[in-house]
């Protein structure tokens, strides 16, 4: 256990730079929004109710889940107009956080309040194809019952309008919610770090939004994403957040229609912190990792420990997105022959068309050049005013009180999973590319009922994600199966450079996943066992979780059968 130290200021300095180990990075000042942030907000679990307060419910309850208006936010809210509004022992939760054990059954009662239809997916946990949230469609008005097994590993897991088409406009709008699936493993983990959802605990949901309000659609974020103005972290615009002096666990949830943030910490004169991460998608790792930058995409869960020892009261340390190369290459592709049929028939990354490399590499001079000359409504404008992979501030941590703890950070944290093995794994190639003004995956297009994706019950399956060199980041999602990275390839160099291993995993990619990551150029290996809990066949998807690429039809359909 490290020293504790006097709160004085010249000592202050000292200790920070003992928690920066060393590393010191130049960082950009508070951005200008951020600096015109106005009324800041503490983030506090709820103790009964609020926005993502935890809800536990008792077995054999029904939580019932209302899909409409937020109703009034306070001030300093930058959540959108919609939110599920679920009522409980007279308190009104929000968005709540539904708490349960792993070997649950869950049951939600979905009421449709909105003008449109809608649906509830379920995302990470394997559940039956009635339960998946895709079909069938809830009409305004109506309910649906989802009621199935918690069967997933400990870890936090979140759910989202599906209706597909209209999904990138339900969730910007405020339509989200986590469930916490607790077991053995995060159950004793709490207790190693003597950690809990109102001590040293706290969930961050985050999502860029329009300032202006309701979504809407644009040619370029069609094609880029929604990127929005206005940051919200568990539905405010500036958060704060108090710490003590111990290990502090942060469990962070990209709830963006298509953001990827590069995560990190530092300090308020701007040195590097280091964290820990020790859990994504899929629950705990079996060993914290060491990492000082993890990129997050759309949909992904990340849980990392800040240890805040050696910290003095008044000490303040930011969590911050830092600037990237979002290597939207495809700038111009609307308008671009198509060179799909050529990968097609090669199997080949080698762009047909030789402008787009010639574009693909003036836009990667000046990524956000190429954004802001294709600012036009909606996401486009926003892409203008916050661009991907430019840096802001998200998180204010401000240490409040010096506590005595003799907590250490675990050095295993659950048994190991088996790697999945894949001598007998049948390879399926999935290209990711885009052709005739829609993102695809093989050269195709989703349309409902149609399941190029056909698997053998019980099998194992490398699906081999191979994105273009042309293309842009994908965050490429599963429904209703964890999947194993096995390996990245050809990873562009800011990628690379946060590889954990020799397989060119990142700290992120480790454990269980339900969402990768795919950049430009890059060639991703993942595992997967199709074991089927259900009967009968049973359909899912696999799409990118970029909600505008999702909508667009860069998802297709798998039939487990
Ligand atoms: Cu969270 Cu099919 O998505
Ligand atoms: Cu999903
Ligand atoms: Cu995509």
């Amino acid at each position: 256990m490290r020293s504790r130290v006097a709160p004085a200021s010249s000592q202050r300095r000292r200790v920070l730079r003992g928690i920066a180990g060393g590393a010191v990075a130049a960082f950009a000042p508070l951005t200008a929004s951020a600096a015109a942030c106005g009324a800041e907000a503490t983030l506090v679990t709820p103790r009964r109710g609020g926005f993502l307060g935890r809800l536990r419910p008792s077995s054999g309850e029904t939580v019932v889940l209302t899909a409409g208006a937020a109703g009034a936010l306070p001030a300093g809210n930058t959540h959108g107009p919609l939110a599920y509004r679920a009522r409980r022992d007279g308190a009104l939760f929000l968005n709540p956080t539904i708490v349960v054990n792993r070997g649950d059954r869950l049951r939600a009662r979905v009421v449709n309040a909105l003008d449109a239809p809608t649906t509830v997916h379920w995302h990470g946990l394997t559940v039956d194809e009635r339960n998946d949230g895709v079909l069938p469609l809830v009409a305004p008005g109506a309910p649906y019952d989802y009621v199935f097994e918690v069967r997933n590993r400990g870890g936090l897991y979140w759910f989202h309008p599906h209706p597909h088409g209209a999904t990138a406009g339900q969730v910007h709008d405020g339509l989200f919610g986590l469930v916490d699936v607790e077991d053995d493993e995060t159950i004793a983990l709490r207790d190693a770090l003597d950690v809990g959802p109102r001590r040293g605990e706290t969930t961050l949901v985050l999502q860029d939004r329009r300032s202006a309000g309701r979504y809407v659609r644009s040619p370029v974020a069609d094609v880029h994403g929604f990127f929005g103005d206005a940051m919200s972290v568990n539905g405010v615009g500036c958060a704060t957040l108090d710490v003590d002096t111990r290990i502090h666990r942060l469990r962070i949830v990209n709830a963006c229609n298509a953001r990827t943030f590069l995560l990190g910490l530092r300090t308020f004169e701007g040195r590097e912190v280091p964290f820990h991460v020790i859990g994504n998608d899929g629950g705990l790792l079996a060993a914290p990792v060491q990492a000082t930058a993890a990129f997050l995409a759309a949909a992904e869960r990340l849980d990392v420990l800040v240890d805040l020892r050696a910290a003095a009261v008044g000490d303040t340390l930011i969590l911050e997105t830092r600037t990237f190369d979002p290597m939207h290459a495809e700038v111009d592709m609307p308008d671009a022959p198509s060179d799909a049929d050529a990968h097609a028939s090669h199997g080949t990354q080698t762009p047909a068309d030789p402008h787009a490399a010639h574009r693909a590499a003036a836009a990667s001079v000046d990524p956000q050049a190429a954004h802001r000359d294709h600012a036009g409504p909606g996401g486009g404008a926003a892409a203008a005013t916050w661009p991907e992979g430019s840096p802001r501030d998200l998180v204010t941590l401000r240490v409040r009180r010096q506590v005595r703890t003799d907590r250490t950070i675990p050095t295993t944290l659950s048994a190991p999973l088996a790697s999945i093995a894949t001598t007998d794994a049948h390879e399926r190639p999935l290209r990711l590319g885009f052709k005739s003004g829609h993102w695809r995956i093989n050269d195709r297009v989703f349309v409902m009922g149609e399941t190029p994706i056909e698997v053998t019950r019980g099998s194992t399956e490398m699906w081999l994600l191979r994105n273009y060199h042309t293309s842009m980041p994908h965050a490429m999602h599963l429904h209703g199966f964890a999947f194993e990275v096995q390996e990245r390839e050809t990873s562009p160099a800011q990628v690379g450079a946060l590889a954990v291993d020799a397989r060119g995993r990142l700290a992120t990619d480790l454990g269980r996943k339900d969402t990768v990551l795919v950049w430009p150029g890059e060639s991703v290996r993942v595992a997967i066992r199709f074991d089927l809990a259900f009967e009968g066949p049973q359909t899912y998807m696999f799409h990118c979780h970029n909600l505008e690429h999702e909508d667009g039809g860069m998802m297709l359909g798998v039939r487990v059968a």
